[in-house]
């Protein structure tokens, strides 16, 4: 789906008016006053072509202009140029390595039509060879095309090269663990196993023998050798999943370690070299953690060689669609009651308006339950349950509308978190007794 949206980074105003003529040939200019805005848009918009309007001083922020013309989008770019700029040698060469066509000024609507139309056909022809590739969602079988994820796929490939510990954070459900397997795979560790400790799943007394294991007698119930999972990891990668709930004083070993590389079972008296690649998760701020005293700031500093953070659905633009169709495919395929056929435009624009607290796993959910519920041929916002903004706003006493947003909330959160209470109550910032009394009074259901 190629927009005929058309960038114009114009930082003196001189264009729009000028621009005028070219809204009848369906083209929508959106305006950019600096360089920065114009990022910021890039980020969020999918545009195949830009203008770059140029005054006479062209000197003048050449090199953010640079950055921005030759960053991750994959845009034509057209300039548009004060005559008289052309006469610096250095400018000449400048537009020549970084547009693919320049316009002297003032506009000739006609001719400039024409060279945005061609642009506009080369954009979407690259666009079509890439969605057709084998391999369309990319090399690390990740689904994004938005700037954003452009930068972590480029940031992973940087990982990949190296050994060195990866920390990875990102709201909940945007893909964290699905960034660390992807690292697995495509490293020189990928023949060695990935091992994954979910650091808050595991009971604070049984945490010290999983990860180090233990001797046969060790402690009463040892009744064999066990071998942990720092150990099951050798050759391969440990994947420290919700890193922050890792209990103080398992920090402090964990931390030993990474600086010894050796491991001692508990009841052992000798140790074991051990040869693994640490990457670690987390979806809470670990440097608040730190400030909180919550999390030992050496182990961090340990952990956080390389960083990666995935961005939060609700920043990937038109990424939201694109994967919701996707998913929609590949469930109606296995799932559909044979009704639903599509995603109705209303869906779409529900998806793109709605905030994604739940990043990609609520997508993931919302879209699954619409392909098995769906009476109509076109999944609505209802299906997706993403009507209800809408209908309180009309019919809703406030008291209602309150209801209906925090079980929309709670709901979501619970799902994102496998219904586990305290992690929850934790992310909303209210205690475990008080999540209990609002599941209570809302009736929301902690099936699994
Ligand atoms: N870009 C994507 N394309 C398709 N599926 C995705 C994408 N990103 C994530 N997913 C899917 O979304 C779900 C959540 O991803 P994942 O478990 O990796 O998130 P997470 O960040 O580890 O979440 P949490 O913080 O809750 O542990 C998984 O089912 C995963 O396969
Ligand atoms: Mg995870």
């Amino acid at each position: 789906m190629i927009a005929r949206e058309v960038l114009v980074l114009d930082t003196a105003g001189l264009s729009l008016e000028q621009l005028q003529p070219l809204s009848r040939e369906s083209l929508n200019f959106v305006p950019a006053r600096s360089v920065e805005e114009a990022a910021r848009l890039f980020r969020s918009r999918h545009f195949s072509v830009a203008l770059v309007v140029f005054d006479g001083e062209p000197e003048s922020g050449l090199r953010a202009i640079e950055s921005l013309v030759s960053g991750p989008a994959s845009a034509e770019w057209i300039a548009l140029i004060e005559p008289r700029a052309l006469q610096s040698r250095d400018f000449r060469t400048f537009i020549l390595r970084a547009f693919a066509d320049y316009h002297t000024l003032p506009i000739d609507p006609q001719r400039l039509a024409v060279t945005i139309g061609h642009c506009i056909g080369k954009a979407s022809l690259r666009q079509e060879l890439e969605s057709g590739k084998p391999e369309s969602t990319g090399k690390f079988h990740i689904g994004g095309r938005s700037p954003v994820m452009q930068l972590l796929f480029q940031k992973m490939e940087k990982v990949i090269g190296s050994d060195a510990p990866v920390l990875i954070g990102g709201e909940t459900g945007t893909g964290k663990e699905l960034v660390a397997h992807a690292i697995h795979q495509h490293s020189a560790r990928a023949g060695g196993p990935l091992v994954v400790v979910n650091c808050g799943a595991i009971p604070a007394t049984l945490i010290q023998s999983e990860l180090f294991g233990h001797e046969k007698s060790a402690f009463t119930g040892a009744t064999q050798r066990k071998i942990g999972r720092i150990e099951a990891a050798s050759g391969g990668v440990l994947f420290l999943d919700e890193i922050g709930d890792l209990p103080l004083d398992m920090q402090v070993s964990l931390l030993r370690v990474l600086q010894e590389r050796t491991i001692s079972r508990v009841g052992a008296t000798q140790c074991i070299p051990v040869d693994f690649r640490v990457i670690a998760a987390t979806h809470i701020d670990l440097n608040e953690a730190v400030a909180q005293g919550r999390f030992r700031e050496d182990l961090y500093f340990r952990l956080n060689v390389l960083s990666l953070t995935v961005p939060a659905l609700r920043e990937r633009g038109d990424d939201i669609v694109l994967l919701a169709e996707s998913l929609f495919t590949q469930f109606a395929a296995r799932h559909g009651n044979g009704n639903a056929r599509g995603l109705s435009r209303d869906a779409l624009d529900a998806l793109m308006r709605h905030d994604w607290p739940g990043n990609v796993r609520e997508l993931i959910n919302r879209i699954q339950r619409a392909v098995v519920m769906s009476e109509n041929r076109l999944v609505s916002p209802a299906d997706l349950g993403l009507d209800v903004a809408r209908r309180s706003i009309t019919t809703l006493t406030l008291d209602d509308a309150r209801n209906s947003f925090e079980r929309d909330l709670l709901e979501t959160r619970l799902r994102a978190n496998g219904n586990k209470v305290s992690q929850t109550a934790r992310q909303l910032g209210v205690s475990r007794v008080t999540l209990y009394r609002m599941i209570n009074k809302l009736n929301i259901a902690l099936d699994h």
